[in-house]
């Protein structure tokens, strides 16, 4: 996969966003809830599945494009814990739609070097959908590029319980008469992000203002970019235009010195490994 310049000409329409985009400032990692896809059905009466169905090839864009940036880490929300409570029907469309989603693009994931990894309480996944989630996991283990979360079965708060029943339990285990202390490095170490740099950049789309629940302890500083753009309307322009919001902000970590975005602690991984 080219780099993302590289893959447009400069009569294409993204052209101008690709080309203001400051390839030293880029977000290490972007988080997106996804959202509306049942409004961009009702408004072409169509079944709010049709919508879902419709929010697959975002996903695949929003991928390519984070991959061809050279975006270190690409969370996405595709199903929270609150979303069980949904008809039974709409459910098993999101587990078929998934499953389909991950025959037809391990091949893409293989070839660009795409890790994949749902985060999630996933032992309550139906079982055909976890063994297939394995099995990409296993296939894209290795890949270097570009890592995709897809928060499945998700929780934040669910999240940091388990994280911190975790560290009980190692404390317990290790030293039980003494007492113990949680330390923001340790609860971090235990999160289903460990390892990677907090998302920089959180966007939701369908214009709603709330954060339900998505990596409450990681988006701490990140920087909340909301679009009216329902989610099966999502591209690359879109993208990029979030992207571009991003580098104009000032990022003070809560300090007082204005310090121009940078991407956090991680450099992006160099676009020149990605095919
Ligand atoms: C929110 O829209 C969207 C979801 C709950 C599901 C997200 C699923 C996809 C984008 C489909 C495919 C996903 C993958 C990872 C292959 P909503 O139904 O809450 O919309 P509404 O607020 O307009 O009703």
């Amino acid at each position: 996969m080219k780099a993302l310049l590289d893959s447009l000409t400069p009569d294409h329409p993204d052209w101008p966003l690709a080309r203001a985009i400051d390839p030293d400032r880029l977000p290490a990692h972007i988080a997106i809830i996804m959202d509306g896809n049942g409004r961009w059905a009702r408004k072409r009466s169509l079944p709010r599945v049709a919508g879902h169905k419709a929010g697959i090839d975002p996903v695949r864009d929003t991928v390519e494009c984070c991959a061809r940036l050279g975006i270190q880490a690409l969370t996405l929300y595709a199903f929270s814990v609150e979303n069980w409570k949904r008809p039974r029907s709409e459910v098993e469309t999101l587990w078929r739609l998934l499953r389909y989603y991950l025959r037809q693009e391990l091949p893409k994931l293989m070839a660009n070097g795409i890790r994949l990894r749902p985060i999630g309480r996933l032992d309550g996944l139906p079982f055909n959908v976890r063994r297939e989630l394995e099995d990409v996991v296993h296939l894209t283990s290795a890949n270097l590029g570009l890592q995709v979360n897809l928060a499945i079965n998700y929780s934040g708060r669910a999240e940091l319980v388990d994280a911190v029943n975790r560290l009980v339990k190692q404390a317990q285990a290790v030293h039980a008469d003494e007492p113990f202390e949680v330390t923001e490095d340790s609860l971090a170490a235990e999160l289903y992000t460990s390892g990677l740099p907090d998302p920089d950049l959180l966007i939701r789309t369908s214009g709603e203002m709330r954060i339900s629940n998505f990596l409450l302890w990681q988006i701490a500083y990140a920087e909340l970019y909301v679009t009216e753009t329902l989610w099966p309307d999502f591209r690359q322009p879109d993208l990029l235009r979030a992207i571009l919001e991003y580098q104009k902000r000032d990022r003070r970590f809560g300090g007082l010195t204005a310090s121009p975005t940078v991407a956090s602690r991680t450099e992006p991984l160099a676009v020149a490994r990605i095919k």
